[in-house]
C-alpha cells in the first residue's frame, strides 16, 4: 500500500526520496509524488503510474531546482479517490505553503472537510489526506508553530495516519506523526530520514527510532525530537535495523519472486536454527511466554490471519491437532471481527502476518486481546505493530520479502507452525518419544528436499507453457493438503490473473464439477503415504471422465499416473503430515513461471499490495 519517505541532508535529496520509494514500490501503488524545499520554495511534482514515470518527470525539470535541501515522497495505493494526478500526494493547503504525505485513513474527514471549507479552505482532490493539509495549514496561521499545528491536528483525527509535514516558512524541518500506521526515523550522520518501512532507508542507515502512536517526530538534518501530543519531550531507544542492503537486490534472478523462492531451503534452516539440535532433545521455543501449565490446559486455539497467512493457518490447525489434541478454529481476520467468539483467558490467539501491519489482522487481534486471550504473533517483521501487541512473538527470520506474492515468508510460517506444534506436544505428552525422533530428523532434511524441487524445474517449467493459454483452473486435495490447493491457486491467481480455485477433492462432486470441461484443467496434489492418497486419485479420475486435462503434483512412483495425467509433477516423499512444505513449492514455481510466460509483472502484480494498511 502507500510509502513514505522523508530526507533532510547533505546528500541529492531528489535521489534519496526516489531510491527510497523504489524500494518501497514492491508495497504495490497507482502514483507517486514528492515535494522538495529548493532554497525558499517549495516544488511539488506528481505522476501516475510506475515510479519511473516521476523518475523521468524530474529528469525533465531537474534545471527547474537550484538548491534542494529536504522533501517528502509519496506512493499512493488509492483508496479514497481515483488514481489521478489530484488525488497524488504530497497534498498542498490553499495557499500551498504547506504538504503533507499520508498513510492511513483519516475516517472522520467529510466532517473536518465540510468545516474546512466553511472557514474558507478550496479543496482539489478527493482524498481523505487534504483535509490533513488545510487542518494543520489552519492550525499553523493561529499557533504561527508547526509543531503546535501538527499537535492541534492530530489530536482532531479519528482513524489511521501516518504523516510528514513541510511548511514553507520553516525552513529545513520536517515534521511526522503516527497513529495506528507505522512510521519509522532514520538516524544519520548531518541527515536523518523518516518512513513508513525500513526498505526506504536500509541503503542509507541502520540506526532507527520507531515511532509508536500519538507521537510526533521533530526532524532536522542534525537533530531528532520525539514528543506525545502534548509536547513533551520523550526519550526513545535507538535500535539497529537486522536487514542487510542486498535483500534488496535481484541478485541475477529475473524477478524477487524467483529469488525468494529460491531462498526457502535457506529460509527453512534459518528457522530451525537453534530450535531443533539435536533430535532427542525438546525443541526450544523461548519465544512462547506461556507457561507449561497454562499450554496444559489450553481449551482452545484460534488462529487469525489473511490470505497467503490464512492458508498457514489452515495448515497449522492440521497440525497443532494433530500433535497436541488442541481444538483449533481458523478465520479470516475481516470475519472473526463480526463474531460474538468465545474467546477467553483459556483461549490461545495466534495472529499470522508475514507483514505485522495487515489491518484486519491487527483488529481481530485487539478484540482478542480485549477477552484477555493470550496473544501469540507469527510474523516475519519483529519491529511491526502486530509484534508490539504479541504476548508472545514467534519471527520467522525469513528476510525481507519484496515480491508481493509471498512464498519464502509462507515456508518460514509454515515450519514455525511444525515446531510451535511439537514444542506444544512435548509440554503436554501428547505424542510419543520414537515419532517425535523420527518427525524431527524428517523436519531436518526438508531443506534437502526443498533443493531437490528446485535443481530441476524443467517439467514444471514446461507445464507453466503448455497451460499458460487456460483461463480458469481447478486445484484440488484434502486433508493437510487442501490449504495448499487454496494457497496453489491464489498464487496462480495473483501473479497470472488466471482465474483459479482451490476446492477440497470431495467437494468436486457436489457443484464445481459442472464446470469441468476440456478447457478447465485439474491440479491434482497427491501426496502418497497417508490416507487422502487414493481419495483424490478417485476425484481425478472423475474429472478425467468429464475430459478437464489433468496435472498431478506428487510424491508417488506410481507409473499408472502417468497414464492417468497429461502431466505429472514429481516431488521428493515426506511423511503427509509434513507434505505442504514440499507441495508448495512446485504450485509457487507454477505460478511464477505461468506469469513469467505471460509477461506479467510478476513481482508488483495489479492492484495488490503487500502490507494491507486499510481494513
Ligand atoms: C500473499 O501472496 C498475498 N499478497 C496476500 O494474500 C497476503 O498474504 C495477505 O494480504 C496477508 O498479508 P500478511 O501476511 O502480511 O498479513
Amino acid at each position: 500500500m502507500c510509502g513514505i519517505i522523508g530526507y533532510i541532508g547533505h546528500r541529492n535529496v531528489v535521489n534519496v526520496i526516489l531510491s527510497g520509494l523504489t524500494n518501497l514500490e514492491y508495497r504495490g501503488y497507482d502514483s507517486a509524488g514528492l515535494a522538495l524545499r529548493d532554497g525558499s520554495d517549495i516544488k511539488v511534482y506528481k505522476t501516475l503510474g510506475k515510479l519511473v514515470n516521476l523518475k523521468n518527470e524530474l529528469e525533465a525539470r531537474k534545471s527547474e531546482l537550484y538548491n534542494v535541501t529536504c522533501g517528502i515522497g509519496h506512493i499512493r495505493w488509492a483508496t479514497h479517490g481515483s488514481p489521478s494526478l489530484v488525488n497524488a500526494h504530497p497534498h498542498s493547503c490553499t495557499c500551498g505553503k504547506l504538504v503533507v504525505v499520508h498513510n492511513g485513513i483519516i475516517e472522520n474527514y467529510k466532517e473536518l472537510r465540510e468545516e474546512l471549507i466553511k472557514k474558507g479552505c478550496e479543496f482539489k482532490s478527493q482524498t481523505d489526506t487534504e483535509v490533513i493539509a488545510h487542518l494543520v495549514a489552519n492550525e499553523y496561521s493561529k499557533a504561527k508553530n508547526l509543531e503546535m499545528a501538527i499537535q492541534n491536528s492530530v489530536a482532531k483525527l479519528q482513524g489511521a495516519y501516518a504523516i510528514c509535514v513541510m511548511h514553507k516558512d520553516v525552513p529545513d524541518l520536517i515534521i511526522g506523526a503516527r497513529k495506528h500506521a507505522p512510521m519509522l526515523i532514520g538516524v544519520g550522520d548531518g541527515e536523518n530520514f523518516i518512513a513508513s518501512d525500513t526498505p526506504a532507508i536500509i541503503e542509507y542507515t541502520k540506526k532507527t527510532i520507531y515511532l509508536d502512536d500519538n507521537e510526533i517526530a521533530i526532524v532536522t538534518k542534525d537533530s531528532v525530537k520525539i514528543k506525545d501530543i502534548n509536547g513533551e519531550e520523550i526519550d526513545k531507544k535507538i535500535e539497529i535495523l537486522p536487514w542487510e542492503p542486498i535483500a534488496l537486490s535481484k541478485l541475477g534472478y529475473k524477478h524477487f519472486m524467483l529469488k525468494e523462492i529460491y531462498e526457502q531451503p535457506d529460509v527453512i534452516r534459518n528457522v530451525l536454527n537453534g530450535k531443533i539440535y539435536d533430535i532427542d532433545e525438546p525443541i526450544i521455543l523461548n519465544e512462547v511466554k506461556l507457561d507449561k501449565e497454562t499450554i496444559r490446559n489450553l481449551k482452545k486455539i484460534e488462529i487469525i490471519a489473511c490470505g497467503t497467512s490464512l492458508h498457514v493457518g489452515l495448515v497449522a490447525k492440521y497440525v497443532l491437532e494433530d500433535f497436541t489434541g488442541i481444538s483449533v478454529e481458523v478465520e479470516a481476520s475481516s470475519e472473526y471481527i463480526y463474531r460474538k467468539t468465545t474467546t477467553d483467558s483459556s483461549t490461545l490467539v495466534i495472529g499470522v502476518s508475514q507483514s505485522g501491519e495487515t489491518a484486519d489482522t491487527i483488529t481481530a487481534i485487539k478484540q482478542a486481546k480485549a477477552k484477555n486471550a493470550h496473544v501469540l504473533i507469527v510474523t516475519n517483521r519483529p519491529d511491526s505493530n502486530m509484534a508490539r501487541l504479541a504476548d508472545s512473538l514467534i519471527p520467522v527470520n525469513a528476510g525481507i520479502e519484496v515480491s508481493v506474492a509471498a512464498t519464502k515468508s509462507y515456508i518460514a510460517q509454515l515450519v514455525s507452525f511444525y515446531l510451535l506444534g511439537i514444542y506444544m506436544a512435548e509440554v503436554k505428552g501428547t505424542l510419543d518419544s520414537d515419532y517425535l525422533k523420527n518427525l524431527k530428523h524428517e523436519i531436518i532434511q526438508l531443506p534437502t528436499k526443498v533443493e531437490e524441487i528446485l535443481s530441476c524445474t524443467n517439467s514444471i517449467q514446461t507445464c507453466a507453457k503448455k497451460f499458460s493459454s487456460f483461463k480458469n483452473f481447478i486445484f484440488i486435495a484434502r486433508g493437510v493438503n487442501l490449504a495448499t490447493a487454496y494457497e496453489g491457486a491464489l498464487k496462480l491467481k495473483e501473479v497470472s490473473y488466471i482465474n483459479a480455485t482451490g476446492y477440497a477433492a470431495g467437494e468436486l462432486k457436489h457443484g464445481p464439477i459442472a464446470m469441468l470441461d476440456e478447457t478447465m484443467p485439474v491440479l491434482s496434489i497427491l501426496m502418497s503415504g497417508g490416507i487422502t492418497y487414493e481419495k483424490v486419485l478417485s476425484n481425478s479420475e472423475e474429472a478425467k471422465a468429464r475430459n478437464a486435462k489433468l496435472i498431478a503434483l506428487t510424491s508417488s512412483n506410481d507409473e499408472k499416473l502417468d497414464s492417468l495425467f497429461d502431466v505429472v509433477l514429481r516431488v521428493p516423499q515426506v511423511r503427509e503430515i509434513l507434505s505442504p512444505i514440499i507441495a508448495c513449492v512446485p504450485c509457487q514455481l507454477l505460478a511464477y513461471y505461468i506469469a513469467e510466460f505471460l509477461g506479467k509483472d510478476v513481482d508488483q502484480p495489479r492492484n495488490l499490495a503487500k502490507s494491507v494498511t486499510v481494513e
